[in-house]
């Protein structure tokens, strides 16, 4: 898989990279927070996967197919309808497709010709100018594996659907958080003055000496973890026994996240987003199942296979942003504080805050001064995986029916 967990560290560079423009745009566009954090997952979803950065929220990578997969994510609920209408009630399937509306919809334009993926994968490859790229692996791995095109469309799409709305409602939760409980960065300023200061960003090799800004990104992991049920449903493949209880083969097995990091016993007070619950020795401190503090990327064989590329990047960009800027409340009209609902999320099988807004403003200028210097660096770095792909996913059955 091409975001291994030993993969992941060659790709720090360009990631950081990206996390720098995120910061360089939020300084000129502030307001457009959530659409700069879209840009930024998908476009490290993007250098992986096909070689090609995704320079502006307007790429057709951002408007078709994120809205796409956002969209799935929001029916991919158990019960709640297609596909999933189908998995809670199966004789649903057994109607033939012209009577059933409920298999419309997602599925419609699959099968035919060459799906929407493997047209951007084959570009990818075919493209002497793109950087090796999952696209190129996949398709050198191809006849060995047997795989059809659909296989292809499906292995590079998925890292679109599992990497991208994922890591970038991460972020918007952590604006929220920064919002919501702003006594919480008092302390990251502290730490983050005394160990990097003004003059350049956080790096990676910060890391080790940033205990509360990493105790604060293992926060916003539990406090609103996006894959609220763990994802898509798992099942033993023979019987199984737990705590006496029998759980027969094939038995749909979901894990309830919200439930365990929000259990009273391990995070007491589970609501309020407080970084001290990871500090060593702190009383707010408790032991929880595994060293690691949180289970957002879920269990098992089919635990997140991009866990830990979006580590890494929400360490880096919530380091990075925590030290360069006020994240606030929004002001009305009277120049008062707009309060923020820390319940108003969306509702589907991944979930993000419902729009809301903040300030987002450079805490002092040589920090200004920094991020626009490193944005313009990064962007130049970066430019050798710049292009646009030739395809629109809106257009592009119709043509591929003619
Ligand atoms: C904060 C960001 C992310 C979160 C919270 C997250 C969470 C999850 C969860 C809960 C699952 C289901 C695990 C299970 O079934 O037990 C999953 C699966 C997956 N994730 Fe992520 N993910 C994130 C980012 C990423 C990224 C950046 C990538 C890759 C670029 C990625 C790739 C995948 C893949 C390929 C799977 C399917 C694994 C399988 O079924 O074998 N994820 N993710």
């Amino acid at each position: 898989m091409g975001v291994g967990l030993q993969q992941v560290r060659n790709y720090r560079g360009f990631q950081n990279d990206e996390s720098k423009v995120v910061a360089f745009d939020l300084l000129h566009e502030p307001k457009e927070y959530v659409k700069h954090f879209e840009r930024y997952a998908t476009s490290v979803v993007s250098i992986i996967g096909f070689g090609r950065r995704v320079a502006t929220f307007t790429d057709p990578i951002i408007t078709e197919v994120i809205a796409v997969m956002q969209r799935a994510a929001e029916l991919n609920v158990p019960g709640k309808t297609f596909p999933m209408l189908m998995e809670s009630f199966p004789f649903l399937a057994k109607f033939p497709n012209w009577m059933a509306p409920w298999k419309q919809g997602l599925g419609k334009g699959q099968g035919r010709g060459r799906p929407f993926f493997y047209a951007l994968a084959e570009e990818a490859v075919n493209n002497p100018n793109l950087e090796n790229c999952y696209a190129r692996k996949i398709f050198e791995e191809a006849p060995k594996h047997n795989l059809s095109r659909q296989e292809i469309s499906s292995l590079s799409g998925n890292l679109f659907g599992a990497g991208s709305d994922t890591s970038s409602s991460t972020l918007v939760t952590f604006v929220l958080a920064c919002c919501a409980f702003p006594e919480t960065l008092t302390k990251a300023w502290e730490e983050l003055d005394r160990v990097v200061g003004p003059h350049r960003s956080p790096t990676f090799q910060d890391e080790a000496d940033l205990p509360y800004v990493k105790a604060f990104v293992k926060e916003v992991l539990r406090w609103r973890s996006v894959a609220i049920i763990g994802g898509q449903p798992h099942a033993p493949i023979k019987d199984d026994h737990y705590k006496g209880w029998l759980i027969p083969r094939n038995t749909w097995v979901q894990g309830n996240v919200w439930a365990i990091h929000h259990h009273e016993r391990e995070f007491p007070d589970p609501d309020r987003f407080n970084p001290d619950r990871y500090v060593k020795d702190s009383p707010d401190q408790r032991p929880f199942p595994g060293e690691k503090g949180y289970m957002t990327f879920g269990w098992g064989r089919r635990v997140c296979s991009g866990q830990g590329l979006a580590e890494q990047g929400t360490f880096i960009t919530i380091a990075r942003l925590i030290w360069g800027f006020r994240i606030e409340k929004a002001l009305d009209d009277q120049g008062c504080e707009k309060p923020v609902d820390i319940f108003d999320y969306t509702n589907g099988l991944n979930m993000r805050p419902n729009p809301f807004d903040c300030r987002i403003t450079p805490r002092n200028t040589e920090i200004r001064a920094a991020i626009e210097r490193e944005g313009r660096q990064a962007l130049q770095d970066l430019s050798r995986y710049d292009g646009e792909t030739q395809y629109r996913m809106s257009t592009y059955y119709a043509a591929e029916k003619l």
